[in-house]
């Protein structure tokens, strides 16, 4: 993946958070995934009166990849606008290893941008086997 592959994703991420709804928490998240043929499949937050069926921007961006049928998804941005690093919940991370485990998470903040494999931020995954 080249710098400006890693640019623009985090640019698509954050056009992505645009179109969140966030009206219960205020904290509208973005994403940008990119899989092995170069398609990037972005996503927001979306939040539900209920709470419990608000979903996160990471995994709206990973199911719209999935349902296109992308394979080997190589990289996820993640961001917010509060200029730190925004880290998948537990549920988004296990939601990615099982259907990108070779995936990096790219977390950009105000003055840094940090990566992870999915297995640093999951390293004991619930697994079928
Ligand atoms: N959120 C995400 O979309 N991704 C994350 O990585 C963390 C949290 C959303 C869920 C909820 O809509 C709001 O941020 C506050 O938790």
């Amino acid at each position: 993946m080249t710098p400006a592959v890693v640019e623009e994703l985090i640019k698509k991420a954050g056009e992505a958070a645009s179109a969140a709804r966030a009206p219960y928490s205020g904290f509208k998240v973005g994403a940008a995934v990119l899989s092995a043929d170069g398609r990037i499949f972005t996503g927001c937050n979306i939040e539900n009166a209920s709470l419990t069926l608000s979903v996160c921007a990471e995994k709206v961006a990973l199911l719209k990849a999935i349902s296109e049928g992308a394979l080997g998804l190589k990289a996820i941005v993640v961001t917010s606008r509060n200029g730190q690093q925004c880290f998948p919940c537990g549920g988004c991370r296990q939601l990615l290893f099982e259907f990108a485990p070779e995936i990096k998470v790219i977390l950009p903040a105000r003055n840094s941008v940090k990566t992870y494999t999915i297995r640093e931020l999951l390293p004991e995954p619930f697994v079928k086997e």
